[in-house]
């Protein structure tokens, strides 16, 4: 067995800032609200009207930067992991659109769908492949365009108000030292939950003639669901479980956690793990504040922002916890 290690990390997000201001164009929401629930203060939104990004296209953005980053060209690597609640098309998914935007010879392209843990799973995946030897260098993906299909309107403020698009990427290459790179990860599901944050249509179980027939004005069902409060009690539970599961599993106490990037869900979350760890302000990295949620890309951002901003030495115990829709939930526990 190998080791594998990330050797680059990139992210992008679209120019547009929307402000708390902004969003009272569409609804009735305040500043001070949303900052007290949530601590964001603003988030991008791509602006179809100046942008054609999409949800692959800022993908390949981030992943360009990452392989830069990690010293590789396209052509080193041999298998794409892309998460995504948001792709551009129902089918195929976003892997394919990366390999073809960024002219990479014909490698597999795999989707993951696990929302807000994608990039967990999807670093778990990557590291699978490079562990038994198969690939040595595997691009992993996390993106999202949440404005496009959000309810801007006073109904879906509970939600609207939070997500925000962008992109973020990893290069997950064969490490040299066996000392250094990702230690485990830890991948958990509840399926009996997975209708209190959702969205049921257009899909399978909600065709898109159902809707088109029954053209009720009342309906959300093509929205995002989410039962707030319910998720809140869940998130802050699975995250603490899943940060213990990682530090038992390699024989470390919270005091050895030198960096924690936690799902950007929600601040008032990442704050009650911060406390419930006893971390300092410097052991969690947060940026909600101004991307909002971005979902699968959230922990690429911040892994790569920390990163960027000298948070992150070799030998450093990283942390990557995250909990969403399905539910899904899981940790990564890396030595940097
Ligand atoms: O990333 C995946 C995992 N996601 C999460 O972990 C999210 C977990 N949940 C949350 O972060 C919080 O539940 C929210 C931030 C989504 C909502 O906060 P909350 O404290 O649970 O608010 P609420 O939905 O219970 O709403 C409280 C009040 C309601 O008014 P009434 O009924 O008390 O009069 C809402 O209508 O706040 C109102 N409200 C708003 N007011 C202004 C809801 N959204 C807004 C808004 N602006 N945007």
């Amino acid at each position: 067995m190998y080791r594998s290690r990330i050797t680059g990390l990139g992210y992008y997000v679209p120019e547009n800032v929307v402000t708390n201001d902004d969003l009272k164009q569409w609804m009735d929401t305040t500043d001070e609200w949303i900052q007290e629930r949530t601590g964001i203060k603003e988030r991008r939104w791509i602006d179809p009207k100046t942008s054609e990004d999409t949800t692959s296209i800022m993908g390949a953005k981030a992943a360009k930067i990452a392989i830069e980053r990690a010293g590789l060209t396209k052509d080193d690597i041999e298998f794409i992991v892309f998460a995504t609640l948001s792709p551009d098309m129902y089918f195929p998914g976003g892997g394919v659109r990366v390999q073809d935007l960024l002219e990479m010879p014909t490698i597999g392209a795999l989707d993951v769908r696990n929302q807000c843990s994608g990039f967990v799973y999807a670093i778990s995946v990557a590291d699978q492949f490079v562990r038994t030897g198969m690939y040595k260098n595997v691009l992993v993906i996390g993106s999202e365009n949440h404005s496009g299909g959000l309810e801007r309107s006073t109904r879906g403020r509970h939600v609207t108000v939070i997500f925000g698009d962008g992109a973020g990427a990893a290069v997950v290459s064969r490490s040299d030292d066996d000392n250094r790179g990702i230690l485990s990860s830890h991948l958990h599901s509840e399926g009996k939950h997975a209708a209190e944050l959702s969205l049921l249509g257009p899909s399978t179980g909600r065709w898109v003639d159902a809707i088109m027939e029954e053209n009720d004005p009342e309906d959300v069902s093509y929205y995002p669901h989410m039962n707030g409060q319910f998720v809140f009690k869940h998130a802050v539970i699975r995250f603490s479980e899943a940060i213990i599961e990682g530090l038992e599993k390699n024989g470390l106490q919270k005091e050895d956690i030198d960096m924690l990037i936690p799902h950007q869900a929600n601040l008032r979350i990442s704050q009650f793990i911060q406390r419930k760890f006893r971390l300092s302000d410097d052991k969690v990295y947060n940026n909600i504040m101004r991307y909002g949620n971005t979902t699968a890309a959230s922990i690429p951002i911040a892994l790569t922002e920390a990163w960027e901003n000298g948070k992150i030495k070799e030998g450093d115990h990283i942390i990557l916890a995250a909990f969403g829709s399905g539910f899904t939930w899981g940790s990564v526990v890396i030595r940097w």
